[in-house]
Order: C-alpha cells, then structure tokens, then sequence
C-alpha cells in the first residue's frame, strides 16, 4: 500500500535518509572540488576558500530569508573571507542566487543538515591543511567550532524518524544545496582549465 502523505518514513531515521539520498552528490562534489582547487599549496587552499565563499553566499541569504533562527548555522562567509584576507587573496562575486521556488516543510532542515554536515569533512581537510601548510595557513572556516556545536545541537532532530512531508522537502532541498554546490566547482573547475 502506498505510504500516506503525513506517515512517518520508514527508511530509518531522517540522517540516515539524507545521507542516502544524497551519496553520490556527496562523491561527485568531492571530487570536483579536489579537481576545482584541492588544498595541497598555498593558492590552491586560496581558490578552495573562494569556491567556498563563493557557494555559500547565496545559500546564507537564502537560509537568512527562509529559515527559522533554530534551523539557521552560523555564518561562514566572514570567517573564509577573514581566512582569504589573511592569504592576501580578496573576496570573490558570489555565485548566482540560490532559490527553492516556493518554501515548503522540511526545506529549512535540508539545507542546514548539508551546511552544518560539511563541518564533518571540514574537520578532516583541517588536520591536512594543518599538516601540508606547517600550521601557518588559516583555518577560521575550516576549524569554526560554532558550526560544529550547531551540528550537535541538529543532530538531535535528524536522529529520529520524521514526518513523510518534512523528510521529503528535506531531501529535496538537501539535494538542491549538493547541486549548487556542484554547479560552482564545476565553474571553477573549467575556468582553471581555462586558464
Ligand atoms: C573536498 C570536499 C569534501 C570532502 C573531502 C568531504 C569529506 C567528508 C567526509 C570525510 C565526511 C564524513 C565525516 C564523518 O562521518 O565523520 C563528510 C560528510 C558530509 N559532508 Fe563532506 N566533504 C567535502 C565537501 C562537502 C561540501 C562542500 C558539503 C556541503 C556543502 C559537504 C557536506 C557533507 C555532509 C552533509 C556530510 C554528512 C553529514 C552526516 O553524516 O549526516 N561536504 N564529508
């Protein structure tokens, strides 16, 4: 029978959901952002940071106009902007808008679960950055323990079952911030070729 509109996933819990749900945007997104920039000297951590930056401007402005203060992690923009400042690279032009159409139940949730879940692999490209730049490089963004708190504090709510209705906005908005984000590292991927 089919599942009703208001049941509760059966899938698991609603990380567990996401988290399928977007694996292979996951992987692709990883490699494209290692081919964009990587981190493995000092420029290519810069271009990382403006890919970063760049990203998640429009995706901060719209968390600002959509979400409710709970659902909202804290910025990230002015910690990579302090980091590229202190690289002596300037901020780049954000990347175009980022929009859902109409804001339905469970998108709130779906983009801050991808922004506040990056956190996990900021940790460990951090240990690397620390390593490979002698701990000279900055790390303000990718060492933010405010995101990493937020992260905490989401994980009770994702860690459970949640209505038909939330998890799938959520996992449609979740796949939305995997797709900007590809679509920016994709960018950035071919203009490095280019140049
Ligand atoms: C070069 C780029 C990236 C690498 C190497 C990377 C690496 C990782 C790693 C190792 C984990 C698992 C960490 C753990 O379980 O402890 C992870 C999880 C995650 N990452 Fe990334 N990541 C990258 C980029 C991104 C970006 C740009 C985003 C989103 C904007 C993102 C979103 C997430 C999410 C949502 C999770 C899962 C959170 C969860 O477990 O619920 N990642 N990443």
């Amino acid at each position: 029978m089919a599942r009703g509109k208001d049941e509760t996933a059966a899938d698991g819990d609603l990380r567990t959901r996401l988290r399928a749900a977007t694996m292979a945007a996951h992987d692709l997104l990883d490699h494209s952002m290692q081919a964009a920039s990587g981190w493995q000297n000092r420029d290519d951590y810069a271009r990382f940071l403006e890919l970063q930056h760049a990203a998640r401007a429009p995706l901060e402005d719209w968390i600002e106009h959509h979400a409710p203060a709970e659902l909202r992690p804290p910025l990230q923009t002015p910690l990579i902007a302090r980091d590229l400042a202190a690289l002596d690279h300037a901020v780049p032009p954000p990347a175009p808008l980022f929009t859902m159409g109409r804001t339905a139940t469970g998108h709130a949730l779906g983009a801050a679960w991808v922004l506040a879940g990056s956190a996990l692999g900021n940790r460990s490209i951090a240990a690397q950055v620390k390593r490979i730049g002698g701990g000279k490089w900055p790390v303000a963004f990718l060492g933010d323990a405010a995101m990493l708190g937020f992260w905490q504090r989401l994980r009770e709510r994702i860690e459970q079952q949640a209505q038909e209705t939330e998890a799938a906005g959520a996992t449609c908005a979740a796949s939305a911030v995997f797709a900007h984000f590809l679509a920016v590292a994709e960018d950035a991927r071919t203009e490095g070729a280019t140049q």
